[in-house]
């Protein structure tokens, strides 16, 4: 495995005319951020050795390589999730390859119902925990002693003083920023009201169907992570209505003004 990760970090690195310090993982609706990014250096998934392909609808399967707020930043620009077929650990590929090439802090952000009854539609959630609710791990196996150890510290795996910076960030903008736990499920369906309850009573904020693996993954590689939800709806049950793709992706459309003036201003104190 290491080998693998060693030889698409060879790839990006013959490409790249520098190194990038922050790497990026853009959510659902989120796309549009990727755009904004400065002397842009592309590379399509498929062109990256060992690199698996994003299906998922809204992305698009790339890393766009370039500069945010005069920071070098790796973005990912279409994400893999476990709905879609990935495996744990290829789904936390691009995270090691991203540890591989000297980046050194992991930027996630999300979409995800909201659980939390005192959250809105359209707040942002600074996770400061997580629940992976997926009965799955991407460390199940032998262990690569050259990426982790076999058992890693999760405890500090949202990073205290990242989380501290991302407030100072929202702050600094305007824009509110709520905290809380969030809990990863395998989805595609989305939950039902029961689920939504027990989940509360867990202690979680927040639902959605990515980040876990991805958390674990850094954690396991010593890459410290500062991850950001947009809530896009309220979970099922919270207001008796339907869930739709259509929803999530109109609130992710209608506040990614806000959204990219939070992270341009977080990247910028990084
Ligand atoms: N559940 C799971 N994943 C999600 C949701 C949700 O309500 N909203 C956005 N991603």
């Amino acid at each position: 495995m290491y080998q693998k990760i060693k030889e698409a970090a060879n790839y990006m690195q013959r490409i790249l005319p520098f190194t990038p310090k922050i790497g990026l993982v853009l959510g659902s609706g989120l796309q549009p951020l990727a755009q904004e990014i400065q002397n842009a250096v592309i590379a399509e998934y498929h062109q990256v050795p060992y690199m698996p392909h994003a299906t998922a609808p809204g992305h698009v399967g790339q890393f766009v390589c370039g500069y945010i707020e005069e920071q070098p930043v790796i973005c990912m620009q279409g994400r893999l999730h476990g709905y879609e077929g990935h495996t744990p650990e290829s789904i936390v590929f691009p995270i090691r390859v991203m540890r591989a090439m000297g980046v050194q802090t992991l930027l996630l952000t999300n979409a995800a119902g909201g659980i939390n009854t005192s959250f809105s539609v359209g707040d942002f959630m600074l996770i400061e925990d997580q629940i992976n609710f997926t009965g799955k791990s991407p460390l199940i196996g032998p262990n690569d002693e050259a990426i982790g150890p076999r058992f890693n510290d999760m405890t500090f795996a949202f990073a205290p003083d990242l989380r501290e910076k991302a407030k100072q960030a929202a702050h600094t903008c305007g824009i509110p920023l709520k905290q809380g736990v969030y809990i990863g499920v395998n989805g595609p369906q989305f939950e039902t009201p029961a689920e939504i309850r027990a989940f509360r009573t867990l202690g979680a904020d927040a639902v959605g169907m990515s980040t876990v693996f991805e958390v674990i993954a850094a954690a396991h590689c010593g890459l410290p992570v500062l991850a950001i939800s947009m809530i896009t709806n309220m979970a099922a049950g919270v207001q008796m209505q339907a869930l739709s793709g259509a929803e999530v992706n109109a609130t992710a459309e209608e506040r990614s003004q806000d959204f990219r003036k939070l992270v341009r201003e977080i990247i910028k104190m990084l």
